[in-house]
């Protein structure tokens, strides 16, 4: 006959909690006292990295708030290739659920805020099919956006004004949908597609109602409210546009 004290120590552990903490734009500065209060208390970190050099800027942003607390980097590729996303998600959710099935509670980083355009919400949907029961914790992030309109002193919205908020990363034809709807319109994911999001918007006329922000809370951040500047160039991954239809 197993004894109580011998059933607990051989009882399966409760799975961990997930926490998916936004660590904002870039200046640590934004990165939220809640935030900061997860990460010292989960034993385990992760955070998404680039698969070509293992450079997470979320871990950038947070690492001066946790001392040298090891955070394990869990590499997804920069790619439109669904195969390639969905092998990355099934490793990397497998690494973070191997760890949570100890019973160790663990937090993702993610850059801005982690339900906005960000790898954690597919990483925990990834997870929640083979965890059903799986606790997720989210801890809201500031988003680049809000952040660049801070920046720049833009309302986003004012009074009974929309905002749409789409990404870039397929060109300008999301842009020319929105601004038929909206207001104002925040498009993210700028950087690959730049040049054909800049032909949309001179197309729309649009050029003048818009600007341009990239890296933000860096020492390299760049406001450019005259777009023609940028003509033919190319543009980083931190970059995005708010564009005002009046
Ligand atoms: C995968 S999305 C992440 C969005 C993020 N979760 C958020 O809440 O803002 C990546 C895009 O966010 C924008 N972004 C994030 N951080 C930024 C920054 N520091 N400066 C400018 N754009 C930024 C860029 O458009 C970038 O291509």
């Amino acid at each position: 006959m197993v004894d109580r004290k011998q059933a607990k120590s051989q009882s399966i552990p409760k799975t961990g909690i997930l926490y998916g903490v936004g660590v904002g734009p870039g200046d640590p500065d934004l990165v939220t006292i809640k935030a900061v209060e997860v990460l010292k208390k989960v034993p385990k970190i992760f955070a998404a990295s680039s698969s070509k050099n293992d450079y997470s800027i979320a871990e950038n942003i947070v690492k001066t708030h946790i001392n040298a607390k090891d955070i394990e980097k869990l590499p997804f590729p920069m790619s439109n290739d669904k195969s390639v996303l969905l092998e990355a998600w099934e490793k990397n959710s497998a690494r973070v659920l191997e760890i949570l099935n100890t019973g160790t509670d663990c937090a993702f980083i993610t850059l801005g805020d982690p339900l906005t355009y960000s790898t954690f919400s597919y990483l925990f949907k990834t997870i929640r099919k083979k965890a059903a029961n799986l606790e997720v914790v989210s801890i809201p992030g500031i988003t680049s956006f809000q952040a660049a309109a801070a920046a720049a002193n833009i309302p986003l919205s004012e009074g009974e004004e929309s905002l749409v908020i789409v990404s870039g990363a397929r060109g300008g034809a999301k842009l020319k949908q929105a601004v038929q709807i909206s207001d104002n319109v925040v498009m993210l994911k700028t950087y690959r597609q730049f040049n054909n999001i800049y032909q949309t918007l001179e197309d729309l006329d649009m050029l003048e109602h818009s600007t341009f922000v990239c890296k933000l809370g860096t020492d390299q951040q760049t406001i450019v409210s005259d777009l023609t500047q940028l003509k033919d160039t190319s543009t980083p991954y931190l970059s995005l546009i708010i564009v005002k239809k009046t």
